[in-house]
């Protein structure tokens, strides 16, 4: 018999029970026997802020910090998919998935591991139109955990199990577990999408030039017959592109650390004219 396998479910509500939670199960209740759901709730694990030592960069690549985020990369690391689904809060999703991407650095770690996972997202925020810059706060989530980002969706609804009251939430739980499940990599393509990434929300910048949000590559764009076309290229800096782009960003990320012995003391001779400006505000830690 084949061993089971595993979609994890992060979950970037703190609200037992909501719609983020329901939804997820809602999707795997969609995936075919064989297959087993691990949950976790982001905003309950204890991940600090990146101290930016850059020690997990190197040797053994440990992160110094004692908390959960090894749980988290591990479970990440083991799963055979995942489905992120966050709330929209103050027009963005819930700040656990960022609090996550900031500690991005251990990714590298298992970066092979994680490599080409599919994945999908879910935003829900509770009124229409009000979701802001959740999908793309979910697809960069994936992207940068180094899935292959199958689908997000956004969908509406305010009170807790209010998604299923319309049919919709159930079409679009059984439409990505389908997009989890089926074995092409490739998203579904249609114009005005990024066509390095598949990223559809951009910065609109001087001379007709676009920058796409997801990925961070530059272009032009045109619009005829009602149809909108992305003509981006690849940058210097491709993060997330393919594995070996993505090995030598870490390349890039180690050599600065040469780069900062080498430019020490100039950097020195910058930063010590700035000791005595301000007065910084205490912390009630610190007040204590
Ligand atoms: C602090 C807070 C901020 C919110 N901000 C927004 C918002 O900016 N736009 C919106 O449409 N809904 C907003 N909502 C509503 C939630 O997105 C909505 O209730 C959603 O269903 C919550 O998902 P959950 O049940 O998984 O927690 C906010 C809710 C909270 C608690």
């Amino acid at each position: 018999m084949d061993t089971e396998k595993t979609l994890l479910g992060l979950i970037a509500s703190p609200r037992k029970f909501g719609n983020s939670e329901l939804f997820v199960k809602e999707v795997y209740r969609g995936f075919p026997k064989g297959w087993q759901l691990r949950l976790i709730r982001l905003p309950e694990l204890d991940v600090r802020p990146c101290r930016a030592c850059y020690q997990c960069l190197f040797g053994e690549m440990k992160c110094p910090q004692d908390d959960d985020m090894e749980i988290l990369l591990g479970e990440l690391a083991n799963c055979d998919a995942y489905l992120v689904a966050a709330p929209t809060y103050f027009l963005g999703a819930n700040s656990t998935l960022k609090r996550v991407l900031d500690r991005g650095l251990s990714f590298y770690a298992v970066m092979e591991r994680l490599w080409g996972k599919p994945a999908a997202g879910v935003g829900i925020a509770g009124i229409e139109g009000l979701e802001g810059q959740t999908k793309l706060d979910i697809d960069r989530f994936i992207k940068l955990t180094f899935g292959d980002l199958r689908e997000t969706a956004i969908l509406y609804a305010a009170l807790p199990g209010e998604i299923f009251l319309a049919e919709g939430g159930r079409v679009a739980a059984a439409r990505l577990a389908e997009a989890i499940l089926r074995d092409a990599t490739n998203a579904p393509w249609r114009d005005g999408l990024c066509p390095i990434c598949g990223g559809d929300t951009f910065r609109f910048l001087p001379d007709d030039r676009v920058r796409c949000m997801l990925c961070s590559n530059t272009g032009t764009f045109s619009c005829s017959d009602g149809t909108v076309r992305m003509d981006i290229r690849e940058g210097g800096h491709p993060l997330f592109r393919d594995l070996e782009s993505a090995r030598r960003h870490l390349e890039w990320l180690r050599s600065m650390k040469d780069r900062f012995i080498q430019s020490r003391k100039e950097l020195k001779k910058v930063t010590v004219q700035y000791t005595r400006t301000g007065t910084w505000v205490r912390s009630k830690k610190e007040l204590d």
